[in-house]
């Protein structure tokens, strides 16, 4: 199933039961599991209350998704209501939402709906507080093959959003998750071969990458996201909504559907349980800095605190410096984890893969006394061991790239 192509519960067929019917189905999407103050059984016991937010519902668009479930179980664990509005149409999402109503019962609040209606996604935001949008044509190889439906998704969606944040009686604060891709290809960047990895010639790009970096759009993906990213960076200056952008590398975790490019270490190491051959493409030496989810909750989370403040401005988020992998480095990571070499074949570049990218998180460290806590060993070595308990059948490969 193509990352474009709605779910099935999204096209009607019969929903969980969970699922109001009738969600989804138009811009009036009903709201799932709505007045849900009063916890289930099956409700973990609230721990504190987290300070950031009244009583008012979150809502999250694209909460279907990996970080977005991930956020709304740390949520609702804290005892806030979370509203999801999503289409799920990434394949494997419907899994967590399932987990996370089993976990948080009617607190959850689900609206099948596409970002695509501006109907639909007013409806969503009335009665919420905070907004954290997520929701998104993820793959570059998709927004190739169908950039209209990209940029519905990415750049009018997000406009959607926007335009009902502007007229909402409501001031919501937005935090927008933006991508690395925005940079472009980076060819201008020197870099040289130094054992498994490539190094950048420049010793001041040891910190990274930081947001002084010209924006520079490649793919119909990185332009529909770029549009978003700037969308929501004007809608904070001309409107004065409250808003912050993070420009992301890769984020990986437990709950992540991922496939060739998009989650590809959730990929790579579902791949290597399932005894598949790993494909890399180019020569291995490509470096990432990887992000754990848990730790980019906790600056989601951070960003929303502090978002009167931040309004208005770009951050790189990701591992950084301390948290870089070449692609030849985590298939030794992955062999030490299984006990086996991965099999692992080698393919032609593909068109705008960046050799080298690493985020400079200093500017958000700052702004928000944020520190990565993950290591890089130890977050890889948590996905392993959550993906072989919760070993599932791997998603279709639906397309590639994000980030
Ligand atoms: N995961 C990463 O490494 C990474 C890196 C950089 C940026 N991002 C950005 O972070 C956000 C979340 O990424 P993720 O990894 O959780 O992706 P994901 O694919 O797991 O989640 C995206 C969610 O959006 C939903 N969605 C897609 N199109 C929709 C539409 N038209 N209307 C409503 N819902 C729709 C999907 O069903 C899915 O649940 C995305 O905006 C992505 O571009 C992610």
């Amino acid at each position: 199933m193509s990352t474009l192509t709605p779910h099935p519960l999204a096209a009607g067929i019969p929903a969980p039961s969970f699922v109001a019917p009738g969600d989804g189905s138009s811009g009036a999407a009903g709201v799932a599991g709505v007045n849900a103050s009063s916890a289930t059984a099956s409700s973990p016991a609230p721990a504190a209350r987290a300070p950031l937010f009244d009583d008012i519902p979150v809502l999250i668009t694209g909460g279907a998704g990996f970080i977005g479930c991930n956020l709304a179980d740390h949520l609702l664990s804290l005892g806030r209501r979370v509203r999801i509005f999503d289409n799920i149409s990434r394949p494997g999402v419907e899994r967590n939402l399932t987990w996370l109503r089993s976990r948080h019962g009617e607190r959850l609040q689900l609206r099948l709906g596409d970002m695509r209606d501006p109907h639909a996604v007013e409806a969503a935001l009335r009665g919420v507080g905070p907004v954290f949008h997520f929701a998104a044509q993820v793959a570059v190889t998709t927004s190739l093959t169908d950039p209209g439906a990209d940029f519905d998704i990415n750049a009018r969606g997000t406009l959607n959003l926007l335009e009902a944040i502007r007229r909402s009686p409501r001031r919501h604060g937005l935090v927008f998750t933006s991508t690395n891709k925005v940079y472009g290809h980076l060819e201008d960047v020197a870099l040289a071969a130094n054992g498994r990895r490539y190094e950048p010639a420049d010793p001041e790009l040891r910190h990274g990458f930081d947001e002084s970096r010209p924006v520079s759009f490649h793919s119909p993906y990185g332009c529909s996201k770029g549009a978003a990213d700037q969308y929501v960076l004007d809608y904070a200056r001309t409107f004065g909504i409250p808003a912050v952008v993070f420009r992301m590398s890769c984020i990986y975790g437990q709950h992540q559907c991922g496939n060739e490019d998009q989650g590809w270490i959730a990929h790579f190491l579902l791949s290597s349980l399932a005894g598949r051959t790993i494909t890399l493409y180019g020569d291995g030496r490509q470096v990432r800095d990887a992000l754990h989810v848990d730790d980019l909750v906790d600056a989601l989370l951070r960003a929303q605190e502090r978002i009167d403040r931040l309004t208005g401005r770009a951050f790189n988020l990701g591992g950084g410096p301390a948290r870089t992998t070449s692609l030849l480095e985590l298939m030794d990571l992955i062999r030490d984890l299984n006990g086996a070499e991965p099999a692992v074949e080698f393919a032609e570049w593909r068109a705008a893969d960046q050799r080298y990218y690493v985020s400079d998180i200093r500017r958000f460290c700052a702004a928000a006394s944020w520190t990565p806590r993950v290591s890089l060993q130890a977050g890889v070595a948590r996905l392993h061991r959550w993906l072989v308990e919760n070993t599932r059948p791997a998603p279709e490969l639906a397309a590639s790239t994000a980030g």
